[in-house]
């Protein structure tokens, strides 16, 4: 009993100073931001058709529960200016009035709550609602994702073209959406800042594990089997001579039996290596387990000191790192263009010429377009006028080809060039492919302690059918050629 009349008392002493003008507008704006706030919770919820985007995060994380605690923070404030204001006057009641709906002025405290409270939830309301469409449109992507791109580029051309980048980068889960909304108001700030880094890089650390993306869709015990690759490839010689390279990669899986075979059965097996970079390309070691219990560590022998670095267990990603947004090689750039058509073959080194202008160095991307197309246009022009004269359109679709090459790959200002970005799949093949790949493990000098050795044998992972040959039997037999 003696609680409750303490309780009332505060409450009568609470009511008596609050009715000042900071503190009812301060209750308004804090009622206004919760109901808009219990309303965006309630379609989270319920309603799955709601936006994914990460930065909306600071609209809902950041704004709403800003003002909420703006308006909390004002009522106290009010309290004390109204004391410190009837203090002054010497106008401290000696008794609290009681609280009385039919007290004209504690009628008219509640009528303005109730009036400023549906003013200002019309307005953050609108407002939010607001932001939530801006931050949907391409307008905002247009000012905030040029940073992206590079990669955004790549993945339009990609067979994930049609899988949102939230589906790998986001990933499902309370948590994954919480930790997204942390990284995307982070990067707004550093987009508006201009803080970012350059190039973006987004270490396999920070994703999702294959699990929770890749394997949603695709189920690892669905490959087994071999793969036929065909690579086409031209020469720098005058004639740019065509040659091939046929090769049966044993791509294996995980058959009825579960066995575990060829290249996709292997590393499905809870391989952990450690990296000394963050890009996880110079490994060191490697753990397998063995199915005695035991386990084997596979040291590099270019490595003389502790193990010690960045651990991680492998997955999908160590291969498949540019599943989407895939950079070109230039070599394999101009090699798929040329058997499209253009740059044409009949163009006397073109093969030569085209690498040359799309590997050099531009301030800009708009820069590499006049210089790659005036390079071009000059080269034909004094070596082979007959040429420039009687074929200027294939010259002309040549420059626009190698344009959109360098444009597709190269990204001066983000400081995105050829090799920024290793590739995983294949291993470096010398004039085609820089990165390591595979041979980051498999290159002969991974051993264990018993002497075993990572194979590094050719044939273990393809058949190499035919290497850099103009006529290989192999397409002929399978009607190819
Ligand atoms: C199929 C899965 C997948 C999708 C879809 C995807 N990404 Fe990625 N992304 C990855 C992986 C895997 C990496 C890590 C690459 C690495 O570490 O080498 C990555 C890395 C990145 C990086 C760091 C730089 C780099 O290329 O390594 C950026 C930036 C990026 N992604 C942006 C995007 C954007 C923008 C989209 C949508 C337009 C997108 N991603 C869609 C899987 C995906
Ligand atoms: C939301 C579903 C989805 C997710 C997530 C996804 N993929 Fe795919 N992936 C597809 C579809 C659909 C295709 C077939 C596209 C086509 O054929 O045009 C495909 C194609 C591929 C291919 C064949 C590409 C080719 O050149 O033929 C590879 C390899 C691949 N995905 C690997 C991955 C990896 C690795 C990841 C995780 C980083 C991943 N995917 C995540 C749906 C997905
Ligand atoms: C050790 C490296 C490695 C790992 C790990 C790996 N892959 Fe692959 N994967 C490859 C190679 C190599 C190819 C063939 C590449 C080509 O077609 O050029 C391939 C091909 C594929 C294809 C295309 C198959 C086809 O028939 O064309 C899919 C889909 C795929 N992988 C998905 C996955 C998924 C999902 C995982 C994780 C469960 C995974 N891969 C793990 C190396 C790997
Ligand atoms: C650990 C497995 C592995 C080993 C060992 C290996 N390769 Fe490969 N190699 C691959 C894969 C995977 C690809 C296909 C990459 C792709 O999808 O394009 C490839 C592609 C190639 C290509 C075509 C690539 C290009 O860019 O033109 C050549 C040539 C080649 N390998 C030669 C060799 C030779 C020669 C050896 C032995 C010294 C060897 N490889 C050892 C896995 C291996
Ligand atoms: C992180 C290290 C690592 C990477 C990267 C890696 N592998 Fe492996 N791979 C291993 C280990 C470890 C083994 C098991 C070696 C053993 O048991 O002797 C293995 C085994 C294999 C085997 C079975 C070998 C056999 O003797 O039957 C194949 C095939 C293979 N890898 C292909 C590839 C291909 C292709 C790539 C690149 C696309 C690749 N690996 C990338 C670590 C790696």
């Amino acid at each position: 009993m003696f609680a409750f009349d303490k309780l009332r008392k505060s409450l009568r002493l609470f009511l008596f100073y609050g009715n000042n003008w900071t503190s009812l507008i301060g209750g308004a704006i804090t009622s206004a931001s919760a109901i808009v706030l219990i309303g965006f919770w309630v379609v989270e919820i319920f309603g799955h058709s709601g936006s994914r985007n990460p930065y909306l995060g600071i609209i809902f994380d950041l704004c709403l529960p800003g003002l909420f605690v703006f308006g909390l923070l004002l009522i106290p404030i009010g309290i004390w200016m109204r004391r410190r204001h009837l203090k002054a006057l010497g106008q401290i009641p000696s008794v609290y009035p009681r609280i009385e709906l039919t007290d004209p002025v504690f009628r008219r405290g509640i009528e303005i709550v109730l009036v400023a409270t549906m003013v200002n939830f019309i307005i953050v309301g609108t407002a939010s609602y607001r932001g939530v469409s801006y931050m949907d449109s391409p307008n905002f992507c247009g000012l905030s994702c040029h940073v992206m791109a590079p990669q955004w580029t790549a993945y339009q051309v990609s067979p994930h073209s049609h899988v949102a980048c939230a589906e790998c980068h986001i990933g499902a889960g309370f948590s994954a959406a919480v930790q997204a909304k942390v990284n995307g108001t982070k990067q707004l700030a550093e987009v508006t800042f201009r803080t970012f880094p350059r190039p973006i890089l987004a270490p396999l650390s920070v994703l999702r594990p294959a699990r929770a993306t890749c394997e949603e869709c695709h189920s690892p015990t669905r490959f087994v089997g071999e793969k036929l690759l065909v690579e086409t490839m031209y020469g720098d010689d005058e004639k740019n001579s065509l040659t091939h390279n046929v090769l049966v990669l044993h791509l294996g899986g995980v058959d009825s039996l579960s066995h575990l075979s060829g290249i996709h059965g292997h590393h499905l097996d809870d391989y952990e290596y450690v990296a000394t970079d963050s890009s996880y390309q110079t490994i060191i070691a490697v753990s397998k387990h063995n199915s005695d219990g035991s386990s084997t560590q596979f040291v590099s022998s270019d490595w003389k000191g502790p193990i010690q670095g960045v651990t991680r267990r492998m997955d999908c990603m160590d291969c498949h790192n540019q599943a989407t947004h895939t950079f070109q090689t230039p070599n394999d750039a101009i090699d798929k263009a040329m058997v499209d058509g253009s740059p044409s073959a009949s163009l006397p080194f073109v093969h030569k010429e085209g690498l040359q202008l799309i590997q050099a160095e531009y301030a800009s991307q708009a820069e590499a377009a006049t210089k790659i197309t005036s390079g071009l246009d000059n080269y034909y022009r004094t070596q082979y006028p007959a040429i420039w004269s009687g074929q200027r359109a294939q010259v002309d679709a040549a420059a626009n080809t190698l344009v959109a090459i360098y444009q597709r790959n190269v990204f001066p200002d983000m400081k995105v060039t050829w090799g920024t970005y290793p590739n995983g799949m294949g291993h470096s093949v010398p004039g085609h492919n820089p990165s390591p790949g595979c041979f980051r493990c498999h290159d002969g000098s991974h051993t264990s302690k018993d002497g075993k050795t990572i194979t590094n044998d050719c044939s273990v992972c393809h058949n190499l059918l035919a290497s850099d040959e103009v006529n290989p039997k192999q397409l002929s037999l399978l009607g190819l050629q």
